[in-house]
């Protein structure tokens, strides 16, 4: 099976489904991971729920929305936590594990943070009034033959484009970059960082190290910002300290989460790993 940095690497959005059913054993497997949502580093954790679209339909009564860029999923992760300044992010930190535990069983996913009917997964989920759904995702195996949208040209473009190493990490002031050495353990867990999806692929995650500390910020993005429902640069952060916390798990380094703000530069302080 594939190592979490692996799996961190070749996940890619998937917008275009097969419509192969999963075998009991493997929806067991998802199941469990639902069950067993991580803590997000501002120690809240979300629920999930594994929604089978046909199933859903006739029991609830929902649509299950319109996916305007997504074809044949059969199977959705819905999920929730409790509102709170940094809701999104623990969310996104506990969902993106799942989704890279995902990969590692050859499952395609995509998070989707707007065109989605909230209404249906709140009636699947029973949410309760202080309760938010920051993104969903489809499930299932990515199509061999392209859809339509696709042969069209009709898709995103790549989604595998990132901004360079040296511009998104810096040490001790935001005009000193760190020049990526693979040999250096940290600089592999900001490498993934740098793969994580974001919103309109927009990365808007930025690293100043400090002597063992590793604090996280936002670059706002005036596009992408905050819906009324849910603040998706905040997710893209969940993601990336995600991403950052597998890494470090497989190459055995131990560090915590911490508020220790620097005050240094305008940008959006969120949190920091003290290694
Ligand atoms: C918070 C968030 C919201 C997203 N919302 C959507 C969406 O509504 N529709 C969609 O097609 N893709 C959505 N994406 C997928 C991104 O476009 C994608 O992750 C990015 O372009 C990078 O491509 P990759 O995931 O293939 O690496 C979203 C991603 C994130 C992280």
């Amino acid at each position: 099976m594939l190592g979490y940095i692996e799996a961190i690497n070749l996940r890619r959005s998937i917008r275009n489904y097969s419509k192969k059913q999963l075998d009991s054993k493997l929806i067991e497997k998802i199941n469990s991971f639902l069950k067993a949502p991580n803590i997000g580093p501002f120690g809240n954790k979300p629920r999930f729920i594994l929604i089978e679209k046909p199933e859903a339909r006739k029991q609830e009564k929902v649509r299950l929305g319109t996916y305007g860029f997504i074809d044949n999923a059969a199977y959705f992760i819905g999920g929730c936590i409790e509102k709170f300044e940094f809701s999104e992010v623990d969310y996104a930190y506990s969902l993106q594990r799942i989704i890279i535990e995902l990969t590692r069983l050859n499952l395609g996913t995509c998070w989707i943070g707007g065109s989605f009917n909230r209404k249906d997964y709140q009636k699947l989920l029973k949410t309760q009034e202080n309760e938010v759904i920051p993104c969903i995702t489809p499930l299932g195996y990515k199509a061999s033959k392209k859809s339509l949208r696709e042969r069209l040209g009709l898709v995103l473009t790549d989604g595998s484009l990132r901004k360079d190493f040296n511009t998104l990490f810096f040490e001790n002031d935001f005009e000193s970059p760190i020049i990526f050495n693979p040999n250096e353990s940290y600089h592999l867990a900001l490498e993934a960082v740098r793969k994580a999806p974001s919103a309109v692929n927009k990365q808007p995650w930025r690293v100043l190290k400090i002597e063992n500390k590793y604090h996280f910020y936002l670059k706002r993005d005036s596009v992408v910002g905050k819906t009324k429902t849910s603040d998706l640069q905040k997710v893209d952060m969940g993601i990336a300290l995600a991403n950052f916390k597998l890494a470090l798990e497989e190459l055995n380094i131990q560090g915590k989460w911490h508020i220790a703000d620097p005050n240094i530069g305008d940008l959006e302080y969120i949190i920091t790993w003290i290694a």
